[in-house]
């Protein structure tokens, strides 16, 4: 048994980063057998679900569509906010009844709740329905721990505490045929404050660029239409391995790779170029949708988040990325409540949400996160506060959000069609290329598709359009 170590998780030592081969054969130990992922938190998990499916399909389980006919459940798991951590553990009481009407049925644990020495506390305490753990940094173990569970049928929990490794190759079955995510960077060395990300992620690391550009080929080959390039922050790229090699290289070399749409998540203002946004700007296969979170107004509060960024040099940022980049679209994230926020501190987060105007945000109150600064910090918000912050703040962003999606109204845009609409059959949706939903009137065969759409109305979270051929 490995358990995690919030000490050792803390500790930078890039020598100790190593760069490996997916390297696991075993025997189809999963013939006649379900497996069922259920996926909590960002797009990086997303796309871990997708390499632990990949990894489940080489040794020949088969995916279960209805949880009840799995053999194998596995929980890839969150640790941004506790109440991530509510759902995972509620969602446990479940599988317990499941487990106590079906004997052999195993359940895993996965993903940044794995990397938290209290949750595998309390996971050797509580949860003895729980089979088997698999850490973040030895996720490509999975397998091993799985099989050694099924041959001993003893409880299995492996989870390193350490800068993490960089592992090529690992097997993947993509939820999409048409866009695809592309790890380029894992981790993060930025230690804001408030997050446990740097924690359950380890040390900031990238991939290499020849790595990364031929899995774009192979998508571009394989029928891909968009890429998504991903990294807790991705604008870090290469500071850790090139000295001269950095995000605006990496998306001018994949841009050139044909691929037709490409977007890249999630981006700091702090390692944010001019280089970069010129980039962006020159290539029309860079998609002009950027994610930019802001977290805070408050030069004081961004920095007791150790930010790194003013107000003001954020809004040049910003600026600058509106004035270059054609009908750019740009979303943020903002957290309210942080330790020692006062109201004027709040209404500067307004002041720059109202100077923005951004076409969306994901907002947040703020959450302690065990072990981290924040968590230790005087001056708690009482959670009313908070919780009226954050109702007077998404008032504002859905007002600009809807403004930006007026805006759009009649014009005729490209949408790449990923799926049938969920909440009508005659309907299609998609994405237009500054990223925006969009429920198209038009028949199936348009899925997969980058077409004309003419938007017809407009909501706060999304749009709606009709195809046109020609136009
Ligand atoms: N509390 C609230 N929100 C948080 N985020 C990260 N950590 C916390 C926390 N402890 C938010 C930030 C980040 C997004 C992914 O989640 O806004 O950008
Ligand atoms: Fe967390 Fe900050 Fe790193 Fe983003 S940049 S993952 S908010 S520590």
């Amino acid at each position: 048994m490995k358990i995690p170590n919030m000490l050792d998780a803390k500790k930078r030592n890039k020598n100790e980063v190593k760069y490996t081969e997916y390297n696991v054969d075993f025997n189809n130990f999963g013939e006649n057998k379900k497996f069922y992922v259920r996926t909590y938190g960002c797009q990086m998990n997303e796309h871990d679900s997708e390499k632990i499916k990949g990894m489940l399909s080489s040794v020949g389980f088969k995916s279960a569509e209805d949880i009840n006919d799995a053999d194998v459940i596995i929980l890839n798991t969150c640790a941004i906010r506790e109440n991530a951590h509510d759902k995972v553990f509620g969602f446990l009481g479940v599988l317990k009844h499941m487990k106590q009407s079906n004997k052999n049925l195993i359940i895993g644990l996965c993903g940044c709740m794995a990397q938290e020495e209290v949750v595998i506390k309390e996971i050797l305490d509580k949860y003895k329905q729980i089979d088997f753990v698999v850490g973040t940094h030895n996720l490509d173990n999975l397998l091993k721990v799985l099989k050694e569970k099924i041959d001993t049928n003893n409880r299995q929990i492996e989870v390193l505490s350490y800068e993490g490794d960089v592992v090529e190759n690992v097997p993947v079955v993509r939820d999409s045929k048409y866009s695809a995510w592309v790890d380029i960077i894992y981790g993060c060395d930025k230690f804001c404050t408030y997050c446990i990300v740097p924690y359950t992620r380890g040390t900031q690391r990238s991939r290499h660029h020849e790595d990364i550009i031929n899995e774009v080929k192979q998508l571009v080959k394989d029928g891909y239409k968009e890429v998504t390039l991903l990294g807790q922050n991705v604008n870090a790229y290469g500071k850790d391995i090139y000295d001269n090699y950095t995000l605006a290289n990496l998306l001018k070399d994949v841009a050139e790779t044909g691929i037709e749409r490409l977007r890249f998540v999630t981006s700091h203002p702090w390692d944010f170029t001019d280089e970069m946004v010129d980039v962006i700007a020159k290539y029309d296969n860079i998609m002009p949708y950027i994610h930019l979170p802001l977290q805070s107004g408050s030069n004081k509060i961004l920095k007791l988040m150790n930010r790194r960024y003013t107000s003001e040099e954020y809004l040049k940022l910003y600026k600058q990325i509106r004035e270059k980049v054609k009908d750019s679209s740009v979303t943020t994230d903002i957290i309210v409540g942080f330790p020692g926020e006062t109201e004027e501190d709040f209404n500067e987060t307004l002041k720059v949400v109202n100077e923005c105007k951004f076409d969306g945000a994901f907002t947040f109150a703020y959450s302690p996160r065990e072990n981290t600064p924040a968590a230790l910090m005087k001056d708690a918000i009482p959670e009313e506060v908070k919780m009226d912050r954050l109702h007077r703040l998404n008032e504002i962003i859905n007002k600009y959000s809807n403004e930006a999606n007026k805006k759009m109204l009649n014009t005729i845009v490209k949408c790449l069609v990923i799926s049938e609409s969920e909440k009508d059959k005659n309907k299609v949706c998609g994405y237009t290329e500054n990223m925006k939903l969009v429920n198209i009137v038009g028949d199936k065969s348009l899925i997969g598709k980058i077409v004309n759409v003419k938007i017809t109305d407009t909501k706060s979270f999304s749009l709606d359009g009709e195809y046109v051929e020609e136009y």
